[in-house]
């Protein structure tokens, strides 16, 4: 069981949390992305400043209001979030990444309009892999730092989370079941197992993502050095 956590409990660590999902634009009008919301990174920057980090949030075509007291970093993609967590990551004490970085984009963005030609019964897109930017981060880590990476999986879920958890050298790993209709996207509500490095496991119940920001937050805390 955890414990809650108290008003001083993140007094002056530096927190960094990504945020959303990423766009890579096709055109001028349009682009690939994913269903984030945004609404578990948020409730971690505000969790996390309520209880008296430094927190600056990277996020990624969001429409919530910005928890006060924030620094708040807007991006569109996976390579623009890339270079603003380079920035960042170095005078970080966690780094917590639930964006959803698109895993590809367009090889090419047209600088014009993609027109529709009668012609053309299919259009196929060449897309080109995005850098893994947790596993980036995961391998830059110094000894005082610590990695939070999310995976949502859904199938084999505990097994694919974990095969994440050492390929990109994180601390902790968030499992999100992303195939459950209860907890969807869009939701106030989530369900997570925290796995940790370390062998530590909790599954938390179905709640508010500002409860299970409160769960996850008290258990990177108690991983700090
Ligand atoms: N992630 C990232 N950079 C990417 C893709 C993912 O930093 N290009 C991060 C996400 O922010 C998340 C974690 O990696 O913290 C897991 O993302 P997820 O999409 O679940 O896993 P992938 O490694 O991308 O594998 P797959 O989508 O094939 O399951
Ligand atoms: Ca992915």
């Amino acid at each position: 069981a955890t414990k809650a956590l108290t008003k001083q409990d993140w007094q002056g660590k530096r927190l960094l949390i990504t945020a959303g999902g990423t766009r890579e634009a096709l055109d001028p009008v349009r682009y690939l992305s994913n269903r984030s919301s945004g609404k578990m990174g948020y409730a971690l920057a505000q969790v996390a400043q309520q209880h008296g980090a430094v927190v600056t949030l990277i996020s990624a075509n969001v429409t919530l209001p910005t928890p006060p007291g924030v620094q708040l970093v807007r991006v569109q993609t996976a390579r623009e979030m890339e270079t603003q967590l380079h920035r960042f990551f170095p005078e970080t004490d966690v780094l917590l990444m639930a964006a959803a970085v698109s895993d590809f984009r367009p090889q090419q963005t047209a600088s014009q309009k993609i027109k529709k030609t009668a012609a053309n019964a299919e259009l196929t897109l060449h897309l080109q892999a995005n850098h893994d930017l947790l596993q980036e981060m995961g391998t830059k880590k110094q000894p005082q730092q610590l990695v939070v990476g999310f995976a949502a999986e859904t199938q084999n879920l505990r097994e694919n989370a974990m095969k994440k958890l050492h390929q990109k050298r994180v601390d902790l790993i968030v499992l999100n079941d992303v195939s459950n209709p209860q907890i969807g996207f869009n939701g106030d509500n989530n369900q997570v197992t925290i796995i940790g490095a370390d062998g530590f496991k909790e599954q938390t119940p179905v709640e508010a993502k500002t409860k299970i920001a409160e769960r996850i937050l008290t258990v990177v805390k108690k991983k700090l050095p």
